[in-house]
């Protein structure tokens, strides 16, 4: 699918300045030459990003994060040796001459090593570090096909690699590392007990002064239709009543018996958290194009392994309401 000369066409882009986008095992990146400030400015300007808000640095091998990180802690290391290449992110002490455009001025990295063969082809022929966040407009649902990263940015983003539909769906786990002690910034696939079954030490808390991560913000990976979650048959009702007032309501419920109402968008989704986490921004987009009023999300079970999928549609809930819309 992805040729040789693809990758050195897009390597060619990265070491002008140029923006790539590429698939990652979690969603595609939008990415740029992280050691170049006119490059991650171009992510910054295509997604309308504020500028002190950090990127994911993605290199091929674990070897390559002593060029951007310092002062690693053993747990790092750990984590590294058993979950790279994979959906996970560390955070750690910056190296010196890592910029402050992929830093957002702290004084810490982020880094990730991602397991996706068009990825790793990419990062191996470029030889550095790409920064990389997920490849959408700010706060906006993440792209996980190269089909959705082409709606988002049209034209603006040239060099998209198409690595078919991202395999886990929702974006890496990210461990805060820089103090030390492990901290959990962003839930992911990874979960917190495997986060601790391979650093080998409980999670800290995450505290207040922890270094600000936009991805966990109230309001993120918004569709641009409201967005509530409701309880299980709830979500009847909710769409059946919202149907008698003359809304048009698209849900997201775990029933395949699609109910009646003329009008309504009924997507059945996977029980499996694993595939519904695969299957939630498609979904989320398409729930968005049916032009509705409302978006009704069926809350998933509150366990372990729904974690992430749980953030993710708090945030998307929250940033979907009108009032938030910035
Ligand atoms: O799965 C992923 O992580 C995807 C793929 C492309 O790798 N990337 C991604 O990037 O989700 P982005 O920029 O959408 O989200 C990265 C998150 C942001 O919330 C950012 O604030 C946080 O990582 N982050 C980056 N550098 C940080 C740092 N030094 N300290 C704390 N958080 C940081
Ligand atoms: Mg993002």
């Amino acid at each position: 699918m992805i040729s040789d000369s693809d990758i050195d066409g897009a390597v060619a882009i990265l070491r002008s300045g140029g923006l790539v986008a590429f698939p990652t095992e979690t969603v595609y990146g939008l990415g740029a030459d992280a050691s170049s400030a006119d490059g991650v400015g171009r992510i910054y300007a295509a997604k309308g990003r504020p500028a002190d808000h950090p990127v994911i640095v993605h290199v091929a091998d674990a070897v390559q994060v002593a060029n951007w990180a310092s002062d690693i802690p053993e747990a790092a290391h750990r984590l590294a040796r058993r979950l790279w290449p994979g959906p996970l992110t560390l955070v750690l002490r910056r190296a010196r001459g890592v910029g402050d455009f992929v830093t957002g001025g702290q004084d810490t990295v982020a880094v990730r090593v991602p397991s996706h063969p068009v990825a790793q082809q990419l990062l191996r022929r470029f030889g550095g570090g790409i920064a990389a966040p997920s490849a959408n407009r700010f706060g906006r649902v993440s792209a996980t096909t190269a089909a959705h990263v082409r709606e988002e940015f049209g034209p603006a983003v040239g060099c998209v690699l198409d690595g078919g539909a991202a395999d886990v769906g929702i974006e890496s786990t990210i461990v805060d590392l820089s103090g030390g002690k492990p901290r959990l910034l962003r839930p992911g696939a990874i979960t917190a007990q495997a986060i601790e079954d391979a650093a080998g030490e409980p999670l800290g808390a995450v505290d207040l002064h922890a270094p600000r991560a936009p991805g966990t913000l109230a309001a993120h990976y918004a569709p641009g239709t409201p967005l509530v979650l409701a309880e299980g048959d709830l979500v009847r009702e909710l769409a059946a009543s919202l149907a008698r007032q003359g809304k048009k309501v698209a849900a997201l419920a775990f029933s395949q018996a699609r109910p009646l109402d003329p009008g309504l968008v009924w997507i059945a989704a996977a029980r499996d958290a694993a595939q519904y986490a695969h299957d939630l921004y498609a979904n989320l987009r398409r729930l968005d194009a049916a032009g509705c009023d409302m978006l009704i999300v069926e809350r998933p079970p509150q366990a372990p392994e729904w974690a992430a999928v749980n953030d993710r549609l708090a945030r998307a809930a929250a940033g979907a309401s009108p009032a938030d819309d910035v």
